[in-house]
């Protein structure tokens, strides 16, 4: 052996007991994480890069950052990334390798849950729709059509985090798998065992996989198995204490992790706005960092579910657009009393970084916008349908027509005359979610998915039915995330089924940003019907160049609108439904706003819009409305009594059958 070369190891040796090879561990023997060797505790929160603009993603870190937090927790919404077989996004706001830069360069180190399931209120739990193409896939389980698709995913995921992986010079110190597994009914451990097997071929040896449960016995027992380190996740006000129990239950030795430690709560359309004291969440918080747990506080901010990404709770009830959680961070970033109030719990552990906390951003009135009818869906069915209407006698399913968000129309005709009111009905309850029912060009009234199935038809045989049905969003928890949106099962006209229909597969979104919706023809006087036809309005504004800082944030607000999808310059803002709540108010980011042309508002109505009237706007405001008073609607209070119960085993609504 060369001199030189002896003088190379030699100097490799030193480096790395200095130190030099990065590593993260679980540390059995003292119960604790190690990181480079040195004893680790983490204070994380979670942050959804999907429900963020890009733009802002900087100062939302930059603002968890100041809050003494060392770690950021985050998922990776599968059908965000791979909307069809094989075709991926990865650019723009779906770019997670940037978001993860963005953490690692300010200072994190991260946690990241890639699922393939992650529930967190987003569509099917962030399982593509597409696997529902085979009709009686078992989601979640070694189905091998399933277990085909997660493995191209995961193949196609995983490496490129590798790079990202601590020891390999990235942020990420853990990886988790699947998600709150055991409170699935499949309870497949060879699911779990591949999933396992197959993290560790893509990420290697060295990194700590985990699993998140709810702080229960019986929860644990289906989500957790060897070599994935079982974490537990609860609420506050609680027994901290008793909580982890639970997971000493399944980790006798290692470090003490809440994953998912509840700053808020969710909301669900129809019921209350969910709110959670500071206080309490202080209290529970100051518990466990005394403690030494490591801790991860979900939501640390909420964000937006934007275009169609809310999830919904079974009994059926789906999300809305606002994610605000009661975060320490509004939706929109804003710094609250209840981000001073966990940041001067966390002080009492960690030191504060020096420096300004950046600022909440400036929110603005860009005032009253008038809004003007275009043409109604039924007439604007040949720019909306690009693929054209299918034939089928029985109805088919969105996924059938190869559609996974958003409306689809199902055009029929009346078989017999009805002169007297004949109820058109969907006995097997299968309008999923929301039918909008005209009779030759009236609107005659709303089916809903378990709560109005039959609506009265009059008119001749020959009348032409359309019926405009909107899928709110798939279920993100239990057994029902097989949600299947259109017309799942057959109507009825009294006694019989109906027959023969053409559907048109619409592609909403793509009209509106290239500007395909035309003016419409003069509109007769309105018709008697309480309800208008599902139709599209638009306005603009100017917001004047060369005004400092201009453009900013703002609320876009519906006054007397009743229900629908609203988008600002094509980009879809989410759906408002003011007279159900408890959201009133939508959040418009200064980034799809323009100084250099005109701004574009195009709202869909699907019920009745206040236009008949005359006036007919839309405002802007710089206050948020998220807790309007609602008229109780019982399948949204029930998750709000559950919560209230407050004991220790609370768990996330992706737990609670
Ligand atoms: C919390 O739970 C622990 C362990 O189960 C128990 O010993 C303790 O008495 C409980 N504390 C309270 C205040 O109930
Ligand atoms: C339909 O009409 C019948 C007879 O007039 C009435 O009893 C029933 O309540 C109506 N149903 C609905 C859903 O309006
Ligand atoms: C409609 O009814 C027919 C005849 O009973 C049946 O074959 C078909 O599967 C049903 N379609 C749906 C969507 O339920
Ligand atoms: C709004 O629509 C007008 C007319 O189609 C178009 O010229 C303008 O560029 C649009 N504004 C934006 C910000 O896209
Ligand atoms: C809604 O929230 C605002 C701001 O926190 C509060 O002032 C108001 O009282 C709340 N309204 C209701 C109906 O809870």
């Amino acid at each position: 052996m060369s001199l030189l070369r002896l003088a190379v190891i030699l100097l490799l040796l030193f480096a790395f007991s200095l130190g030099e090879h990065r590593s993260f561990t679980v540390d059995y023997k003292n119960d604790c994480f190690r990181k480079d060797g040195e004893t680790f505790r983490y204070i994380s929160g979670s942050i959804h890069y999907s429900r963020i603009p890009r733009v802002y993603w900087k100062d939302r870190l930059l603002k968890m950052y100041m809050a003494g937090l060392n770690a950021i927790q985050t998922y990776i919404p599968w059908n965000y990334h791979e909307e069809s077989p094989g075709r991926y996004s990865f650019s723009g706001d779906r770019d997670v390798e940037y978001f993860l830069q963005l953490a690692q360069d300010i200072g994190f180190v991260v946690i990241l849950r890639p699922g393939p399931y992650v529930c967190g209120e987003w569509d099917m739990g962030g399982l593509p729709a597409w696997l529902l193409t085979k009709k009686d896939i078992v989601l979640r389980s070694s189905d091998p059509d399933y277990i085909a698709a997660v493995d191209k995913w995961m193949g196609k995921l995983l490496p490129m985090m590798k790079p990202y992986l601590y020891q390999n010079g990235g942020p990420i110190i853990t990886v988790q798998v699947e998600n709150e597994y055991g409170s699935y009914f499949a309870c497949d451990y060879n699911y779990m065992r591949h999933l396992s097997k197959l993290f560790r071929s893509y990420l290697g040896d060295e990194v700590v996989l985990f699993t998140t449960d709810g702080a229960g016995l019986n929860y644990l027992k289906c989500g957790s198995i060897q070599d994935l380190y079982a974490t537990v996740d609860f609420g506050p006000g609680g027994n901290v204490t008793a909580a982890f129990e639970a997971q000493r239950h399944a980790e006798p030795h290692g470090p003490l992790v809440n994953s998912e430690f509840y700053t808020g709560w969710l909301d669900h359309w129809g019921s209350h706005h969910s709110v959670v004291s500071s206080a309490r969440v202080a209290k529970s918080l100051n518990e466990m960092l005394a403690m030494g747990a490591n801790v991860n506080l979900y939501m640390f901010i909420g964000g937006t579910n934007f275009g169609y990404w809310n999830g919904a709770n079974s009994p059926y009830a789906p999300q809305p657009t606002s994610y605000d959680y009661d975060a320490p961070l509004s939706e929109a970033g804003d710094l609250t009393e209840k981000y001073y109030t966990i940041r001067e719990v966390i002080r009492m552990y960690n030191k504060i970084p020096a420096g300004p906390i950046p600022p909440t951003t400036p929110k603005y009135s860009y005032g009253t916008v008038v809004m003007t009818q275009l043409q109604t869906v039924s007439d604007a069915l040949e720019k909306l349908s690009f693929s054209g209407p299918v034939k089928s006698m029985y109805p088919q399913t969105f996924i059938e027509l190869n559609q996974a968000f958003g409306y689809m129309l199902y055009r029929t005709v009346l078989p017999v005359d009805c002169s007297t009111p004949t109820p058109l009905s969907s006995p097997l309850n299968g309008i999923h979610d929301r039918a909008y029912v005209s009779v030759d060009g009236v609107s005659v009234g709303i089916l809903e998915r378990n709560k109005a199935l039959t609506v009265n038809v009059t008119g001749k045989a020959g009348s032409q039915v359309d019926i405009l049905v909107e899928n709110m969003g798939r279920i993100n928890y239990g057994k029902g995330i097989n949600d299947f949106k259109g017309l799942v099962s057959n109507l009825t006209l009294g006694a019989d089924t109906l027959l023969d229909w053409i559907m048109y597969s619409l592609s909403i979104d793509e009209a509106v940003s290239q500007g395909l919706l035309g003016e419409t023809k003069p509109t007769d006087p309105p018709p008697l019907a309480a309800l208008s036809l599902p139709a599209f309005y638009k306005g603009s504004f100017i917001i004047p160049d060369g005004i400092p800082d201009l453009p900013q944030d703002t609320y876009i607000k519906l006054p007397q609108w009743r229900k629908g999808q609203v988008w600002i310059n094509g980009f879809n803002l989410g759906r408002y439904w003011p007279s159900r709540g408890p959201q009133v108010t939508l959040f418009v980011p200064a980034n799809i706003l323009s100084t250099a042309q005109p701004n574009n508002v195009t709202v869909l109505e699907l019920e009745e819009a206040p236009c008949s009237s005359g006036t007919c706007n839309v405002e802007f405001t710089s206050t948020p409305i998220l807790n309007a008073t609602v008229q109780a609607h019982h399948e949204g209070d029930a998750y709000v009594k559950l919560r209230e119960l407050g004991a220790a085993q609370e768990k996330s609504i992706c737990d609670i059958h």
